[in-house]
């Protein structure tokens, strides 16, 4: 196989997305950083070079890591960290995957900070290969003027009353404007520093892939006068559906195909911030734009403006209706359930924290869970580690999400995908509504506020995988929302893990 190897340095430079002087936490002085490319069959090579003045981890988000679980990425469940100025390699095959995907910090509230980029693995299989003309792609993300540390210690302080933080602004490629006058005073910003442009050739056809980058914020997305067709979501091709307005939430991958059959002209693209499931302070965001260009249109004539109007629910996941996978796949049944209850509630200090059946997870950063397994470590580990155990082959297991929280929460399950068999409102979960026909198959998933939501996944990888709210680091993951599974530990055992990633945790004591 063809090795795409990328050598990437991470430090702090000082930026100006939106026209707002930051430091910003950079891959090779970029934000968002460069794109990881691979083709289905591939190995993919990040040589990490630290320079961020302060240790890290990479996850390679939707990457299955099958064989080299030590290269999730994943502090204190699967790494020690990346020490200040220290080289580290990760190293993996994506021998069966292919679709759109992403990279960033797995360390505290980094990526928040600027460490994630798009991770694409083309297919030479791709059943709509030939039904788009090139490749677009759309990172979308909220975006803060203040370091995510300082962020992290107000939303974990009694006074935020568990109310995250409230973005800034949003990006669109890394780029957006901003009004200064309401930049607090002495920072150093300019207006109208500009909206990211895509150039469209009219009657092309484009496939859009979109990523969701954001800390919090969900989005629907969409481009005036033109309509998409979703065919993949996070690996999986779907059946070609038109909509009009896409919603993503925080850490979702779409691909959309989208015909340049309107007139020539400028056209605004937006992505707007779903407000319903942000805290009251959101409401003056305003949405974020960019421009698409149809070649031979005017280069700064006023995009024309003709939002579309379809109703759609906020902070839920594209239904059924317009999501089924492309491909006839029988579903294995259901040997085990599990449940997972999601609430918030004060600690001892005041401060609201969350927590999955009780338990608010607490990682161990200095010996993380895989490296406790290869010590022979694992046994009782605390009950803060929220940690499952899977050793039974041919297990299918049904996780069963009850959320009593008033906010949504999007789960994202390391190490693989899952159907999503249904989800509802409530804490009951209606079994009647489940779809064991023809459900979606994705590593991100909205649970809806007061709601829930049924995922079915096979535990057949070895290694440590994470399931969390990946509304993450921040705030809620810093808050407690996560569950490790461990699956086959004796297999684990058996692997044999890359000195270099054995030495990281020999530098920590
Ligand atoms: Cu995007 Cu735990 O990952």
């Amino acid at each position: 196989p063809k090795t795409n190897t990328f050598d990437l340095t991470l430090k702090r430079v000082t930026l100006a997305p939106d026209g707002f002087t930051r430091s910003l936490a950079t891959i090779n002085g970029q934000y968002p950083g460069p794109t990881i490319e691979a083709t289905k069959g591939d190995r993919i090579v990040l040589n990490i070079n630290n320079e961020l003045g302060e240790p890290t981890a990479i996850h390679s988000h939707g990457m299955f890591q099958r064989g080299t679980p030590w290269f999730d990425g994943v502090s204190g469940q699967t790494q020690c960290l990346i020490p200040n100025n220290y080289e580290f390699t990760y190293d993996f095959a994506v021998p069966d995957q292919a679709g759109t995907y992403w990279y960033h910090s797995h360390a505290r509230t980094q990526y928040v900070n600027g460490v994630v980029g798009a991770l694409i693995i083309h297919d030479p299989d791709d059943p709509y290969l030939n039904e788009y003309d090139e490749e677009i792609l759309v990172i979308l993300s909220d975006y803060h003027h203040v370091d995510a540390e300082i962020l992290l210690k107000s939303f974990l302080s009694p006074a935020s009353d568990g109310n995250e933080p409230v973005p800034d602004n949003g990006l669109i490629n890394g780029k957006n404007n901003f009004n200064c006058s309401q930049a607090p005073p002495g920072s150093t910003c300019v207006d109208n520093a500009g909206l990211a442009k895509f150039e469209f050739v009219r009657n092309k056809r484009y496939r859009l892939r979109i990523i969701n980058t954001s800390a919090f914020s969900a989005f629907f997305f969409s481009i005036d006068k033109h309509e998409m067709e979703v065919i993949e979501v996070e690996g999986t091709y779907t059946k070609r559906n038109k909509i009009h307005r896409l919603p993503i939430n925080v850490a979702q991958r779409y691909s959309v195909i989208v015909t340049a059959n309107q007139p020539v002209d400028n056209y605004i693209m937006r992505s707007e911030f779903q407000k319903t499931c942000m805290p009251d302070g959101a409401k003056n965001l305003s949405v974020v734009t960019a421009v698409v260009h149809y070649d031979g249109a005017p280069e700064d004539s006023t995009p024309i403006s003709a939002p579309w109007k379809d109703f759609l629910e906020e902070c839920i996941d594209l239904k059924h209706d317009t999501l089924q996978p492309l491909y006839d796949e029988k579903l294995p049944e259901a040997t085990k359930e599990m449940e997972l209850t999601i609430a918030f509630h004060n600690n001892s200090m005041g401060v609201v924290i969350a927590f999955l059946n009780e338990s608010s997870y607490e990682p161990d950063v200095n010996f993380p869970t895989l490296a406790r397994i290869f010590a022979g470590q694992a046994d009782n580990l605390p009950k803060s580690r929220n940690a499952f155990t899977f050793d039974t082959v041919g297990e299918v297991v049904d996780i069963t999400f009850i959320n009593t929280d008033e906010g949504d929460h999007p789960f994202h399950m390391h190490g693989h995908q899952f159907w999503v068999l249904g989800s509802g409102n409530g804490t009951k979960v209606d079994k009647g509504a489940l779809n064991t026909v023809d459900p979606i198959k994705r590593d991100t998933s909205t649970i809806p506020a007061s709601g829930w939501t049924v995922f079915r996944f096979v535990p057949d990888n070895p290694g440590v995988f994470g399931i969390h709210c990946h509304m993450i680091c921040i705030w809620h993951l810093q808050a407690g929302l996560l569950m490790q599974l461990i699956e086959f530990p004796e297999e684990i055992k058996k692997l044999d893990p890359p000195q270099a990633w054995v030495d990281l945790c020999n530098l920590q004591s």
